[in-house]
């Protein structure tokens, strides 16, 4: 056993833990929709066609925010196309993921499902293929209470109550060549700021999402979220950053390690934010959405969508199958979120069913969960109050990408009535003792290890992953020092009330 020293002092609070971190993600992807949130034939299901054990679910893993409905699908949508009575709603082919899309689940199924859930929806907008007046339909559609023809249209649709909708993004990935209507910085910069000013125009509190770059390996990544915030800063409150990692050749540490490369990349789109306010002598603070962020196997076959003259409904489509390391990243992942809370405002996991996701279904059959559900589950049903920072001593391991980074990984939060740490061990082989130094009078709650002697298990239909997540005997307060055995490749929550 190696062994490491950390300190939980609450003099180092970073910023409040935003339920707003623990946002998810539906797109019109594979299964996400139909036979994921939606399947009215489902003995489950209710008057809506809502699957009742995936809505159970989605309260179990603590979810605040689901970002709808895309996603490369939003660039190609005709939200239109999803309101109304469902017999006259076209089908249309899905450029982004060649699929035929019935349009039987849309804008007001998803406010309806969104209820249910208790999330508060946040909305893209297509500026992808389309433009200015599509999107200022939409929020007519959505938040004007009556009178208009976009309101009236809503009411008569079935939904007297405005969907209130505050939070947008302002289309998705429009850095990225495979973006149906990618275009450039500047190009995306202009549309951004003049759909964020006349989306404005009808309901001034709504909190806007520029698109930022795609991922921290971009060409354009930097001076793309430049030239966007040169052209849209005053006009939106938020810029998005997305990221995916998973295992590649350099093997299961490196994969580990992503957290760090989340870190660096926070850093920098929050230099590129700080940089473009001094030059513009604006006070005005910009925050980041990182609005999709997960393991993805996203060059293995699960990822790969149909061709040619197949356009299937709901196909099975990013159905990757998660590991206990994968879940240990996602862990570390919510550590890296949590301790960036005064940059990120806003996060969403992509995605929540079917489609890269924490829950996963069968057409007619069973709702189960992948190891990943817990640690985003744990950490948001525990994390409250304030973030600190956690001061780590820790053997470190050797990386191709960042040289030698410590082993553990850990962050805490504190508030009056309770405290969490959250600590990964992303050592492949060697298990380590931690001293963890905590204020005096604290009291020892529950403490609880996500691990397996094969870090590569993975839950299915018939074995549940539950099992994964153990009370972690080893755990002991002695004075003012708690000490733990985190074996390798584990992540950790213990609780503990303050003084
Ligand atoms: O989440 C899957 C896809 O990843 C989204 O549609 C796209 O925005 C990203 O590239």
């Amino acid at each position: 056993m190696m062994r490491a020293r950390l300190t939980i002092d609450p003099a180092t609070a970073i910023g409040p833990v935003r339920r707003r971190t623990f946002g998810s993600f539906v797109e019109h992807l594979g299964r996400a929709v139909y036979t994921g949130v939606y399947e009215p034939d489902h003995p489950e299901s209710d008057e809506d066609g809502f699957r009742r054990d995936v809505l159970d679910l989605v309260r179990e893993l603590g979810v605040s925010t689901v970002r709808y409905p895309g996603g490369n699908f939003v660039s190609g949508y005709r939200w239109e196309d999803g309101v109304g009575p469902r017999e006259e709603r076209p089908s249309r082919l899905d450029l982004a993921w060649h699929s035929l899309e019935p349009n039987q689940f849309g804008t007001d199924e998803f406010m309806a499902w969104a209820k249910k859930a208790g999330i508060e929806p946040m909305m893209a907008v297509n500026l992808g293929t389309r433009g200015i007046l599509e999107a200022v339909d939409l929020v007519e559609y959505c938040n004007v209470a009556r009178g208009s023809h976009g309101a009236e249209r809503r009411i008569a649709n079935g939904f007297v109550e405005p969907h209130r909708v505050r939070m947008w993004c302002l289309g998705n990935e429009l850095d990225g060549p495979w973006q149906i209507g990618h275009k450039t910085a500047a190009e995306y910069g202009r549309i951004a700021a003049e759909t964020a000013r006349a989306m404005r125009m009808i309901d001034p509190d709504l909190e806007l999402v520029a698109c930022g770059s795609s991922g921290r390996d971009m060409p354009t990544f930097g001076e793309w979220e430049r030239v966007v915030l040169s052209e849209a800063h005053e006009q939106v409150d938020m810029i998005s950053a997305h990221a995916y990692y998973w295992e590649k050749e350099s093997g299961l540490q490196e994969l580990l390690v992503s957290a760090e490369d989340m870190d660096r990349f926070i850093a920098e789109v929050g230099a590129v934010i700080d940089a473009v306010a001094a030059g513009t002598k604006s006070t005005k603070e910009i925050g980041i959405s990182f609005d999709e962020w997960n393991v993805w196997y996203i060059d293995r076959d699960p990822s790969r969508p149909p061709t040619g003259d197949d356009w299937p409904v709901a196909p099975r489509l990013l159905e990757d199958n998660y590991s206990v390391a994968d879940a240990v990243v996602v862990g570390n992942l919510l550590i890296s979120l949590l301790r960036n809370t005064d940059r990120v405002w806003s996060a969403n996991q992509a995605q929540l069913v079917n489609v890269i996701a924490p829950i996963m279904t069968e057409p007619g059959g069973p709702a189960w969960t992948q190891t990943t559900f817990h640690p985003f589950a744990l950490t948001s049903h525990h994390a409250r109050g304030d973030v600190l920072r956690v001061a780590v001593d820790a053997p470190t391991i050797e990386t191709f990408r960042f040289g030698p980074v410590p082993a553990l990984d850990a962050v805490a939060t504190w508030s009056a009535d309770s405290a969490s740490l959250f600590v990964v061990n992303r050592h492949t082989t060697g298990g380590i003792t931690a001293s963890i130094e905590v204020p005096g009078g604290c009291l020892l709650g529950d403490a609880v290890t996500l691990s397996h002697h094969d870090p590569n298990w993975k839950a299915s239909t018939t074995e549940d992953s539950r099992s994964v997540v153990r009370a972690n005997e080893s755990a002991h307060l002695t004075g003012t020092t708690l000490t733990i055995e985190l074996p390798p490749v584990s992540w950790t929550m213990v609780v503990l009330t303050p003084p």
